[in-house]
Protein backbone atom coordinates (compact mmCIF):
# COMPACT_ATOMS: atom_id res chain seq x y z
CA UNK A 1 0.00 0.00 0.00
CA UNK A 2 1.77 3.43 -1.24
CA UNK A 3 1.03 5.65 1.92
CA UNK A 4 1.62 9.16 -0.51
CA UNK A 5 -1.42 7.79 -2.69
CA UNK A 6 -3.99 7.65 -0.17
CA UNK A 7 -7.00 10.68 0.32
CA UNK A 8 -9.77 9.15 2.08
CA UNK A 9 -10.68 6.16 4.29
CA UNK A 10 -11.75 4.06 1.22
CA UNK A 11 -8.90 4.44 -0.59
CA UNK A 12 -7.07 2.91 2.89
CA UNK A 13 -9.07 -0.36 2.46
CA UNK A 14 -9.22 -1.04 -1.23
CA UNK A 15 -8.33 -4.19 -2.37
CA UNK A 16 -8.73 -6.04 0.81
CA UNK A 17 -10.53 -8.59 2.07
CA UNK A 18 -11.28 -7.60 5.98
CA UNK A 19 -14.02 -11.15 6.69
CA UNK A 20 -13.88 -12.61 10.41
CA UNK A 21 -11.79 -9.47 11.44
CA UNK A 22 -13.30 -7.31 13.71
CA UNK A 23 -12.71 -3.57 14.94
CA UNK A 24 -13.97 -2.00 17.69
CA UNK A 25 -15.12 1.97 16.58
CA UNK A 26 -15.59 3.91 19.73
CA UNK A 27 -17.59 7.34 18.73
CA UNK A 28 -18.66 5.24 15.55
CA UNK A 29 -22.01 7.19 15.11
CA UNK A 30 -20.33 10.64 14.12
CA UNK A 31 -17.75 12.15 12.32
CA UNK A 32 -14.45 10.35 11.62
CA UNK A 33 -15.74 7.38 12.94
CA UNK A 34 -18.76 6.83 10.55
CA UNK A 35 -16.45 7.01 7.69
CA UNK A 36 -13.57 4.47 9.32
CA UNK A 37 -16.92 2.30 10.52
CA UNK A 38 -18.32 2.52 6.64
CA UNK A 39 -14.89 2.13 5.01
CA UNK A 40 -14.25 -1.12 7.57
CA UNK A 41 -17.86 -2.44 6.38
CA UNK A 42 -17.19 -1.86 2.93
CA UNK A 43 -14.60 -3.99 3.10
CA UNK A 44 -16.48 -6.99 5.39
CA UNK A 45 -15.15 -6.70 8.23
CA UNK A 46 -17.04 -6.91 11.39
CA UNK A 47 -17.25 -3.82 13.81
CA UNK A 48 -18.28 -3.11 16.91
CA UNK A 49 -20.12 0.33 17.03
CA UNK A 50 -20.24 1.94 20.54
CA UNK A 51 -21.25 5.08 21.63
CA UNK A 52 -22.76 6.47 24.66
CA UNK A 53 -25.98 7.25 23.28
CA UNK A 54 -28.05 4.23 22.75
CA UNK A 55 -31.07 5.89 20.70
CA UNK A 56 -28.43 7.45 18.50
CA UNK A 57 -26.18 4.06 18.04
CA UNK A 58 -29.12 2.54 16.82
CA UNK A 59 -29.88 5.06 14.10
CA UNK A 60 -27.03 4.66 12.45
CA UNK A 61 -26.81 1.13 12.67
CA UNK A 62 -30.62 1.52 10.76
CA UNK A 63 -28.92 3.70 8.21
CA UNK A 64 -25.81 1.60 7.75
CA UNK A 65 -28.28 -1.16 7.02
CA UNK A 66 -30.29 0.70 4.85
CA UNK A 67 -27.36 2.24 2.85
CA UNK A 68 -27.81 0.58 -0.51
CA UNK A 69 -23.71 1.50 -1.52
CA UNK A 70 -22.64 -0.41 1.57
CA UNK A 71 -24.23 -4.04 1.24
CA UNK A 72 -23.99 -5.24 4.47
CA UNK A 73 -25.37 -7.80 6.44
CA UNK A 74 -26.94 -7.28 10.54
CA UNK A 75 -23.98 -9.40 11.82
CA UNK A 76 -21.31 -7.36 10.32
CA UNK A 77 -22.39 -4.90 13.08
CA UNK A 78 -22.21 -5.42 16.76
CA UNK A 79 -24.11 -2.31 18.66
CA UNK A 80 -25.32 -3.51 21.50
CA UNK A 81 -23.41 -2.05 23.95
CA UNK A 82 -23.23 1.70 24.99
CA UNK A 83 -20.12 3.33 26.41
CA UNK A 84 -19.62 6.52 28.44
CA UNK A 85 -15.69 8.13 28.26
CA UNK A 86 -17.09 9.87 30.88
CA UNK A 87 -17.12 7.25 33.25
CA UNK A 88 -14.67 4.83 34.51
CA UNK A 89 -17.56 2.60 35.70
CA UNK A 90 -19.12 2.43 32.35
CA UNK A 91 -15.85 1.80 30.76
CA UNK A 92 -14.91 -0.82 32.68
CA UNK A 93 -18.25 -2.45 32.47
CA UNK A 94 -17.50 -2.23 28.53
CA UNK A 95 -14.43 -3.59 28.41
CA UNK A 96 -14.93 -6.55 30.42
CA UNK A 97 -17.77 -7.70 28.01
CA UNK A 98 -16.03 -7.13 25.19
CA UNK A 99 -13.46 -9.00 26.68
CA UNK A 100 -15.77 -11.72 27.59
CA UNK A 101 -17.64 -11.87 23.81
CA UNK A 102 -14.68 -11.80 21.54
CA UNK A 103 -11.70 -14.12 21.35
CA UNK A 104 -9.61 -11.46 19.17
CA UNK A 105 -10.33 -7.91 18.00
CA UNK A 106 -7.82 -6.31 15.62
CA UNK A 107 -7.96 -2.66 16.58
CA UNK A 108 -9.19 -0.99 18.50
CA UNK A 109 -9.96 2.29 16.85
CA UNK A 110 -10.24 4.75 19.96
CA UNK A 111 -11.83 7.74 18.18
CA UNK A 112 -14.43 8.97 20.11
CA UNK A 113 -13.26 12.08 21.94
CA UNK A 114 -13.77 15.93 22.79
CA UNK A 115 -11.34 18.86 21.61
CA UNK A 116 -12.66 23.18 23.43
CA UNK A 117 -15.87 21.97 25.23
CA UNK A 118 -17.01 24.35 27.78
CA UNK A 119 -15.31 23.66 31.33
CA UNK A 120 -16.66 20.68 33.50
CA UNK A 121 -15.55 17.57 35.11
CA UNK A 122 -16.33 13.95 34.20
CA UNK A 123 -18.37 11.61 36.35
CA UNK A 124 -15.06 10.44 38.31
CA UNK A 125 -14.02 14.42 39.04
CA UNK A 126 -11.17 14.39 36.14
CA UNK A 127 -11.21 17.68 33.78
CA UNK A 128 -13.96 16.34 31.15
CA UNK A 129 -11.36 16.63 28.22
CA UNK A 130 -8.71 14.93 29.64
CA UNK A 131 -11.16 12.56 31.41
CA UNK A 132 -12.66 11.82 28.13
CA UNK A 133 -9.94 11.76 25.41
CA UNK A 134 -7.09 9.50 28.00
CA UNK A 135 -9.17 7.20 30.23
CA UNK A 136 -9.38 4.45 27.09
CA UNK A 137 -6.61 5.35 25.29
CA UNK A 138 -3.79 5.97 28.20
CA UNK A 139 -2.31 8.07 25.81
CA UNK A 140 -1.78 11.94 25.40
CA UNK A 141 -3.99 13.21 22.20
CA UNK A 142 -1.75 14.55 19.79
CA UNK A 143 -3.10 17.40 17.37
CA UNK A 144 -1.14 18.59 14.09
CA UNK A 145 -2.72 22.53 14.25
CA UNK A 146 -3.39 21.44 10.41
CA UNK A 147 -4.73 24.30 7.94
CA UNK A 148 -6.26 22.56 5.31
CA UNK A 149 -9.98 21.63 6.14
CA UNK A 150 -10.36 17.99 4.96
CA UNK A 151 -13.81 16.63 4.54
CA UNK A 152 -15.24 13.02 7.16
CA UNK A 153 -14.05 10.73 4.38
CA UNK A 154 -10.74 12.18 4.02
CA UNK A 155 -10.10 12.79 7.89
CA UNK A 156 -10.85 9.22 8.74
CA UNK A 157 -8.12 7.67 6.23
CA UNK A 158 -5.15 7.64 8.75
CA UNK A 159 -7.13 6.25 11.52
CA UNK A 160 -8.43 3.58 8.76
CA UNK A 161 -4.60 2.87 7.35
CA UNK A 162 -2.73 2.05 10.54
CA UNK A 163 -6.01 -0.01 11.12
CA UNK A 164 -5.69 -2.58 8.04
CA UNK A 165 -1.29 -2.19 8.29
CA UNK A 166 -0.28 -5.28 9.26
CA UNK A 167 1.16 -4.18 13.14
CA UNK A 168 5.34 -5.07 11.26
CA UNK A 169 5.04 -2.38 8.60
CA UNK A 170 3.99 0.26 10.99
CA UNK A 171 6.26 2.18 13.82
CA UNK A 172 5.39 1.63 17.07
CA UNK A 173 4.64 4.83 19.31
CA UNK A 174 5.05 7.63 16.33
CA UNK A 175 1.99 9.87 15.17
CA UNK A 176 0.47 8.84 11.90
CA UNK A 177 -1.03 11.75 9.96
CA UNK A 178 -1.92 11.38 6.15
CA UNK A 179 -1.34 7.28 6.33
CA UNK A 180 2.47 8.26 7.26
CA UNK A 181 4.99 9.30 10.22
CA UNK A 182 4.79 12.99 10.44
CA UNK A 183 6.51 14.99 13.31
CA UNK A 184 4.23 15.29 17.13
CA UNK A 185 4.44 18.44 19.26
CA UNK A 186 7.40 19.25 20.95
CA UNK A 187 5.65 18.79 23.52
CA UNK A 188 4.29 14.92 22.86
CA UNK A 189 8.38 14.31 22.72
CA UNK A 190 9.23 16.00 26.19
CA UNK A 191 11.29 12.61 28.03
CA UNK A 192 9.84 11.01 30.52
CA UNK A 193 5.76 13.16 30.24
CA UNK A 194 4.52 10.16 28.26
CA UNK A 195 5.71 7.64 31.05
CA UNK A 196 4.28 10.27 33.44
CA UNK A 197 1.13 10.24 31.88
CA UNK A 198 0.96 6.84 31.79
CA UNK A 199 1.48 5.64 35.35
CA UNK A 200 -0.80 7.93 36.48
CA UNK A 201 -3.95 6.95 34.02
CA UNK A 202 -2.58 3.32 35.42
CA UNK A 203 -2.87 4.56 39.03
CA UNK A 204 -6.29 6.44 38.81
CA UNK A 205 -7.94 3.13 37.03
CA UNK A 206 -6.54 0.13 38.77
CA UNK A 207 -9.67 -0.52 40.69
CA UNK A 208 -11.70 -0.70 36.94
CA UNK A 209 -8.82 -2.95 35.56
N1 LIG B 1 -12.03 16.30 12.87
C1 LIG B 1 -10.72 16.59 12.90
O1 LIG B 1 -10.19 17.32 12.05
C2 LIG B 1 -9.83 16.02 13.96
C3 LIG B 1 -8.46 16.29 13.94
C4 LIG B 1 -7.63 15.73 14.92
C5 LIG B 1 -8.18 14.92 15.89
N2 LIG B 1 -9.51 14.69 15.90
C6 LIG B 1 -10.02 13.81 16.95
O2 LIG B 1 -10.62 12.69 16.32
C7 LIG B 1 -11.74 12.26 17.07
C8 LIG B 1 -13.00 12.26 16.21
O3 LIG B 1 -13.18 13.57 15.68
P1 LIG B 1 -14.56 13.98 15.00
O4 LIG B 1 -14.33 15.26 14.30
O5 LIG B 1 -15.12 12.83 14.27
O6 LIG B 1 -15.44 14.30 16.31
P2 LIG B 1 -17.03 14.32 16.49
O7 LIG B 1 -17.74 14.40 15.19
O8 LIG B 1 -17.29 15.39 17.52
O9 LIG B 1 -17.33 12.90 17.14
C9 LIG B 1 -16.83 12.59 18.40
C10 LIG B 1 -17.46 11.29 18.86
O10 LIG B 1 -17.02 11.07 20.20
C11 LIG B 1 -18.14 10.73 20.99
N3 LIG B 1 -17.98 11.10 22.39
C12 LIG B 1 -17.71 12.31 22.93
N4 LIG B 1 -17.71 12.24 24.27
C13 LIG B 1 -17.98 10.95 24.59
C14 LIG B 1 -18.12 10.25 25.83
N5 LIG B 1 -18.02 10.84 27.02
N6 LIG B 1 -18.40 8.92 25.77
C15 LIG B 1 -18.54 8.27 24.59
N7 LIG B 1 -18.43 8.89 23.40
C16 LIG B 1 -18.15 10.22 23.40
C17 LIG B 1 -19.29 11.51 20.38
O11 LIG B 1 -20.51 10.95 20.80
P3 LIG B 1 -21.80 11.85 21.17
O12 LIG B 1 -22.48 12.11 19.85
O13 LIG B 1 -22.59 11.01 22.09
O14 LIG B 1 -21.31 13.13 21.78
C18 LIG B 1 -19.00 11.33 18.90
O15 LIG B 1 -19.51 10.11 18.43
C19 LIG B 1 -11.87 13.20 18.25
O16 LIG B 1 -11.21 12.58 19.33
C20 LIG B 1 -11.12 14.44 17.79
O17 LIG B 1 -10.62 15.17 18.88
C21 LIG B 1 -10.34 15.21 14.97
Amino acid sequence: MDSKLIMTATEAIKGLNLTNKVYLVTGGYAGLGTEAAKALLKANAKIIIVGRNAETQQKFVTDLLNDKSLKISQNQIDAEQTMDLGSLESVSKFAKHIYQKYEQIETLMLNAGIMRTPAGKTKDGFEIQMGTNSKLKMIPKIRTGQIKIKKPEEGASTQVFCSVTPYSELENGCYYADCKIEPSSKSSNIAGDAKKLYDYCDEVTKKYQ
